[in-house]
């Protein structure tokens, strides 16, 4: 059976009462953006997923992409926008933005 996607992106949007988690730092709207890119560029072996928290609230927002099982620590479009041309479409790390 064809594997239905290539890759998997998860993004943390957990929201507790303190200002350690994800949620407090855009997750939410920065996890939307990248799902209307990937749609806009057709890519559709990935899939892109919200999550509860993933255990790296210290480092938040964060990401991991799966199968690689990389994880990115993002801040803005512009990181959103790299991660998508460097790890989805061309396999290449964001070194500067992996934790
Ligand atoms: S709240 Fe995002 S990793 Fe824990």
């Amino acid at each position: 059976m064809a594997k239905l996607f290539k890759q998997h992106v998860f993004f943390c949007t957990h929201s507790r009462d303190d200002s350690s988690n994800c949620a407090e730092h855009k997750a939410q709207s920065l996890r939307d953006y990248a799902k209307k890119k990937v749609k806009k560029l057709k890519l559709k072996k990935v899939r892109i997923n919200s999550a509860g928290c993933l255990g790296r609230c210290s480092l938040g927002p964060i990401l991991v992409i799966y199968p690689e099982g990389v994880w990115y620590q993002y801040q803005s479009k512009q990181d959103i926008d790299l991660i998508i041309e460097s790890q989805l479409q061309n396999n290449r790390i964001v070194e500067h933005l992996k934790r």
